[in-house]
């Protein structure tokens, strides 16, 4: 059976190098599901607009139902002459339903309905990738609160700056996800309003009720405007953006992770089941995991680029180039889910190693402590920091640290330096001393955790 949804007004089919370029079932069949459950809706919708009787609308809801697990156990047959999810479906209903399965389509167009599936797959994608979201902040949160009070070099520019603790670093990361998942919820909130009933772009002259229609699925209002709905793909790019900025942030964690777990740095080791050997080299220990994932950022907003670049040239309402935003969107959200699991793992297994982390604390990472130090004692800022400058330099010519340089040399660069200096060469002492909100004390650490495990909770 060749089921043919149009063609009515044409002497041969398409060739079948143009068929095989449409033909886009390798992508969308993963939306069969959202597509029976619009179809099942829109049946409803046509019979309380008197178009079907109670029975017939009931007996295309079962079918619809039945084709689920057709799909399901995968006994769908899909034919060189198939489409898309869409035509299979209606071509599925057809052979079973007959004339009555010919007559959901009433009012309906693909461009309406594909948008309406795309939706409904936004949804589960979007809940789904929160929940990685929220399973990778509780795990940076279960290892900040397990290493409060580790300290390591902050850097900045990669130098060394200040003393700061590992799981104020490592929430750093975990706050950048939490916005990531804000965004996501935000996207989901303005994204959820129903495109169906928009027809192929005038609208629907059949009495359609599309808040009904929207109420039955799930969608918290109707598009306005049924030209802008079907060439609109805006949702789309905003999801990619979204995966393209988690991505990111995965990325730059990743890079953190791959400096930290060097020789040179040896702040954590990767467990065995996150690195790799290499075939050559015996004794090689790769953070593989960590490129993949890093590398993963430029697939997925490659993919941003590539959708914005296929939307830029259409004119308005639906244009089949749009079909190709599925290709862009689920990849991202496949390989994002798939980063996801990968960072989660990293991050549950790693060791962190404390002592390696403090070996490398040194005392020019005081030099800003000690300025403050001398404002306390009354010196401006900017005297104080140059005065500091200037011990730094005294102790590097010495090949010292600044911990070492005598108070009676120190009191030659400022009168004002007392024994009580010895306080501030205690790295721990100084952490505690960043405790306005945001910084690394551990009172401030304590109520970050607080707040981004709140955050969680609400993604
Ligand atoms: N498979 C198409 C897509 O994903 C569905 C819409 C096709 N509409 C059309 N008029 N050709 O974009």
């Amino acid at each position: 059976s060749s089921y043919k949804m149009w063609g009515g007004r044409f002497s041969e089919g398409p060739h079948e190098a143009l068929q095989s370029l449409n033909n886009s079932l390798p992508y969308d069949s993963r939306l069969y599901a959202d597509d029976l459950d619009a179809s099942k809706a829109y049946a409803e919708a046509l019979q309380r607009a008197g178009l079907f009787s109670a029975a017939e609308a009931d007996k295309l809801v079962k079918n619809l139902e039945l084709l689920r697990f057709d799909w399901i156990e995968g006994t769908v047959k899909l034919l060189p002459t198939d489409e898309d999810v869409h035509t299979v479906n209606e071509r599925l209903l057809v052979e079973i339903t007959g004339e009555l399965g010919q007559r959901l389509h009433t009012g309906r167009s693909r461009n309406d309905q594909v948008v309406t599936d795309m939706k409904l797959w936004l949804r589960r994608a979007i809940r789904e990738t929160l929940g990685r979201l929220s399973r990778i902040i509780e795990t940076v949160a279960r290892q900040a609160e397990l290493h409060l009070g580790v300290l390591m070099p902050g850097y900045t520019h990669l130098q060394r700056a200040q003393t700061v603790q590992f799981s104020h670093w490592l929430l750093s990361h975990a706050f950048a996800l939490s916005e990531d998942g804000k965004r996501l919820v935000e996207l989901r909130d303005r994204a959820n309003v129903l495109p169906l009933g928009s027809g192929a772009l005038a609208g629907n002259p059949l009495g359609i009720d599309r808040l009904w229609l929207a109420e039955r699925l799930g969608f918290s209002g109707v598009t306005a405007n049924s030209m802008h709905t079907v060439g609109d793909r805006d949702f789309v790019v905003d999801f990619i953006y979204c995966c393209s900025m988690v991505s990111l942030h995965l990325s730059r964690l990743a890079e953190d992770l791959i400096i930290y777990s060097t020789k040179e740095f040896d702040f954590i080791k990767l467990a065995d089941g996150y690195s790799s050997g290499s075939s050559l080299m015996p004794q090689k220990r790769n953070p593989d995991s960590l490129e993949l994932i890093r590398g993963m950022a430029g697939v997925i907003t490659s993919n941003l680029t590539g959708i914005m670049m296929t939307i830029k040239g259409t004119p308005s309402t639906y244009n089949k180039d749009l079909q190709y935003d599925k290709q862009f969107c689920f990849q991202s959200f496949d390989k994002l889910s798939q980063v996801l699991e990968v960072t989660c793992g990293v991050l549950q297994t790693m060791e962190v190693k404390q002592e390696s982390m403090e070996v490398a604390l040194s005392t020019d990472m005081l030099a800003t402590d000690w300025a403050y130090y001398l404002v306390r004692k009354g010196v401006p800022f900017r005297q104080a920091h140059h005065i500091i400058g200037r011990v730094v330099s005294e102790a590097e010519k010495r090949g010292v640290g600044i911990t070492d340089l005598p108070l009676g040399k120190l009191q030659t660069f400022c009168p004002l330096f007392g024994s009580d200096i010895v306080a501030v060469a205690d790295y721990s002492n100084n952490v505690q001393q960043y405790n306005a909100i945001g910084g690394t004390a551990s009172s401030s650490i304590v109520e970050q955790l607080r707040l981004l495990k709140k955050s969680a909770r609400l993604l």
